[in-house]
């Protein structure tokens, strides 16, 4: 039997942080601004997403205002969040969205992986942040997480390691994997990150393996490509 304890502890840290983040504001959580949210966040610093969400949010405030845009003013309002691929498929999904599904973004697993752009990660933080779906929302933050909370030992980068990691997190995910799946992004970029993690500050770090057995720095395992 896994140890599960430690989930209830790591969300009520992740609660009382009660980090100022807008797309966390309103509850509850409009599946929109989690979409937007999760993609501006892919490749940019939380702290540099917060004035383009806000700006973004005023300019286009639904799915159907966005679809009604036209690209050069999507692209306009992405500009210095680089990586514009982003912004096309944005546009994108939310014309699709738009004709398809009601203005709204869809609740299905299936169907928002299929949309421009969304892949597992997002399509599993919009349905379980949005939708209250317990889906797990496996990205680089909580592949580095549970190896070294479980001492996995495998590449995270090839298909064992991610699937040793995946099957964990299905076994460790609660009801209310929305918050849980937040909280692991809260340790993840504050707490458990990549090079020197903070072990003094970690509110799980006596169920970590890796902390126990002082490899805390040499996982997770990652080979270059
Ligand atoms: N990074 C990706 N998604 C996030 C979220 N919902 N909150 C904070 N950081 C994130």
């Amino acid at each position: 039997m896994t140890d599960t304890t430690w989930v209830k502890v790591l969300m009520d840290w992740s609660a009382q942080l009660e980090r100022e983040l807008p797309w966390r504001e309103k509850s509850p959580r409009d599946p929109y601004r989690v979409w937007i949210s999760e993609i501006m966040l892919q490749q940019t610093r939380t702290e540099a997403v917060k004035p383009y969400f806000n700006t973004w949010m005023e300019k286009f405030p639904t799915v159907h205002a966005l679809a009604e845009a036209s690209e050069a003013e999507v692209l306009h309002a992405w500009q210095g969040l680089g990586y514009y691929s982003r912004a096309r498929n944005i546009h994108a999904a939310a014309r699709e969205m738009d004709s398809h599904y009601g203005g709204r973004v869809p609740d299905e697993l299936k169907v928002v992986e299929s949309l421009p752009g969304i892949g597992s990660y997002t399509a599993g933080a919009i349905l379980s942040i949005a939708y209250g779906k317990r889906t797990s929302a496996v990205d680089g933050n909580v592949l580095r997480i549970y190896a070294r909370l479980y001492g996995i030992e495998e590449d995270i980068l090839k298909a064992k390691g991610r699937r040793q990691v995946m099957n964990c997190v299905e076994q460790t995910l609660p009801e209310d994997a929305g918050s849980f799946n937040e909280a692991l992004m809260d340790l993840g970029q504050e707490v458990c990150i990549p090079r020197f993690p903070r072990c003094s500050e970690c509110p799980i770090a006596s169920w970590c393996r890796a902390h126990r057995e002082g490899k805390e720095k040499e996982l997770p395992v990652r080979t270059k490509k």
